[in-house]
């Protein structure tokens, strides 16, 4: 994997956002796999600015979120349909029939989950997947010990994922919190051409410790990005404060043309 230790969040945030836009302008067809969370919110504010200011032109672009919280709608403030509109899709030219995010109100949840893979690959699969991390390590909503190989499908959630999210929810309660989302799962991370993984502050600490040193587990479910063919980790000083090996990534780094994607 290439690990990415940036001076900020900006800084990181520009970096991807730049990665993103090369490829769209190489391949106006490109298919990307979203995120929501605090994490790439400054990403996508980026990528608003080139498309406002630099031409950036999404209007062939498809997208697949990573997963919805079973119960709410998507007209709900803290689902995360509702997010993408807000924080990207409201801002770009992206035809918002090409965006994708798992229903959160499906009846038939396996059914649901089986289309939305199916979707997945009939639209030729994800080519760069942005992900955050949670502090339990989780991509997606993919808990610990949840099978690597696991495929879309409905998760049950941590406690400690639904306090950190909890800000979310009317200012923090975590009775309207929803115990369970749908997820695209880690085998269907796995699947994507590029993974990029952002993560921020020192709360990421372990968590990140754990996926890029620690021993594949399916407690740590980002550790299973040492198999992925082509993992990047863009984080902040804070977020790699744990790792043992930072200079030599930095030295990695500094050999590598990821260096052009700099400001
Ligand atoms: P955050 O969430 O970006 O809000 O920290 C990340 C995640 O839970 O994947």
């Amino acid at each position: 994997m290439d690990i990415v230790i940036c001076k900020s969040k900006e800084q990181a945030s520009y970096m991807v956002a730049a990665y993103i836009d090369r490829a769209i302008r190489k391949n106006p067809r490109t298919v990307l796999g979203l995120a929501t969370g605090s994490t790439p919110i400054l990403m996508y504010k980026e990528l608003i600015r080139r498309h406002k200011e630099c031409g950036l032109d999404f209007s062939q672009v498809h997208s697949w979120n990573l997963d919805e919280y079973l119960g709410l709608e998507g007209t709900h403030p803290a689902s995360y349909r509702y997010f993408m509109n807000e924080q990207l899709f409201d801002h770009i030219n992206i035809d918002k029939a090409n965006t994708h995010v798992p229903d959160g109100m499906a009846t038939d949840y396996e059914a649901a989950a089986a289309a939305y893979e199916e979707g997945i690959r009939a639209d030729g699969g994800i080519d760069i997947q942005v992900l955050g991390i949670g502090s339990d390590g989780h991509i997606g909503f993919n808990e610990p010990a949840t099978s690597l190989s696991s495929r879309t499908h409905v998760q049950t959630l941590m406690l400690g994922t639904r306090q950190d999210n909890a800000r979310l929810f009317f200012g923090g309660d975590l009775a309207a919190v929803p115990t369970r989302a749908i997820t695209m799962g880690t085998g269907t991370v796995l699947d994507s051409r590029v993974a990029i993984l952002l993560a921020f502050g020192k709360g990421k600490a372990p968590a990140i410790a754990g996926a890029v040193e620690g021993a594949i587990s399916h407690m740590n479910q980002a550790s299973a990005l040492q198999l992925h063919r082509d993992a990047k980790f863009f984080i902040d000083e804070e977020a790699a404060s744990l790792l043992k090996h930072a200079d030599f990534y930095k030295a990695v780094y500094a050999d590598s043309d990821l260096r052009s994607l700099e400001a």
